[in-house]
């Protein structure tokens, strides 16, 4: 059977070698459309029976042109790019890859924030990070590997999740916390790991930026979308301590960056999961539950139930 991989950010080729082995040794045959836009996609997808995408966007009219789609996998964490009320109403199955990229991003969590503290390097005094609060929103497969790095800088570490037993973040060293007011108030940092879906788009706006302290730092290597980003622009002219860090851009950047050059720091595409390791690690994760999938039906990480 075909299987495409459709990726408007390319894998590192080690990855796709890695891929094209699984999908191969299986007897199937690897399609491969890099950098394509979504025309190329749902012209790719016809005669395909998997595909396996990053963040790239597979809605209604990828898969009204896919009539022999049986599986999406999405490398990597978050599927708010993936419509699955269509995917069921086509019974196609999607899964993500849980865990699989999660070093990556949190290793660019403290890329960003030690360019930030300090001053891009420019040759100015900085801060550091060591004895500063970080507080975790979503103690999660990145919010765990943030956390873990955190404390190698000796950061003081809390987490949120209301999904997570506080023995969890407590066996890690790291203070559960209850309410998201208090994860904003009581940490300079706070690093946002939240899914993007209904519950959270634009959740993250001036009433908990307000609570941030003195010289608050928000870090984003989530999504987007969960930032009320006109409040993000009235907050960061309210405050002058405040800063923003983002992979990627909210969809302002621009005007933000003409008034606050200093206070901002934004990944021109998102580059939280862009490792030769991540690559390989979601990368092949996905074409081996494609086979998985394509062979006896296997859904573990099914997300469309
Ligand atoms: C994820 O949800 O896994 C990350 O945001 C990575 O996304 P990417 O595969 O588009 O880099």
């Amino acid at each position: 059977m075909k299987i495409l991989v459709a990726t408007e950010k390319p894998f590192a080729p080690i990855a796709v070698a890695g891929i094209r082995e699984v999908i191969e040794n299986a007897g199937h045959t690897l399609v491969l459309v890099e950098k394509g836009t979504k025309a190329d996609m749902i012209a790719a997808v016809a005669d395909c029976a998997a595909l396996i995408v990053r963040s790239d966007k597979v809605d209604k009219e990828v898969f009204d042109a896919a009539p022999l789609l049986k599986v999406v996998v999405r490398a990597g964490a978050g599927y708010d790019n993936i419509d699955l009320a269509e995917a069921t109403a086509h019974g196609v199955c999607v899964m993500n890859t849980p865990g699989q990229n999660s070093n990556a991003v949190a290793e660019l969590v403290f890329g960003m924030l030690l360019s930030l503290v300090r001053n891009r390097f420019n040759g100015t005094s900085g801060t550091e990070l060591k004895d500063k609060t970080l507080g975790i929103h979503a103690y999660g497969a990145v919010g765990r590997n943030v956390a873990r790095i955190a404390k190698g800088f000796g950061m003081k570490v809390s987490a949120l999740d209301p999904f997570v037993a506080d023995e969890v973040m407590i066996a890690d060293n790291v203070t559960p916390v209850h309410s998201v007011d208090e994860l904003y108030s009581a940490n300079q940092y706070v690093s946002l790991h939240i899914p993007a879906n209904d519950q959270t788009r634009r959740s993250v706006g001036k009433h908990l930026l307000s609570l941030l302290p003195k010289n608050g730092v928000l870090i984003n290597t989530a999504r987007k979308e969960i930032i009320n980003e006109e409040e993000l622009a009235q907050v960061l002219c309210e405050r002058t301590d405040l800063r923003y860090v983002a992979d990627v851009k909210p969809d302002c950047a621009d005007e933000l960056e003409t008034q606050f050059p200093e206070r901002l720091l934004f990944t021109p595409k998102k580059m939280g999961a862009q490792t030769s390791e991540a690559n390989i690690n979601a990368g092949l994760a996905a074409a081996r539950q494609v086979v998985a999938h394509l062979t006896d039906g296997w859904n573990k990480f099914q997300v469309n139930k």
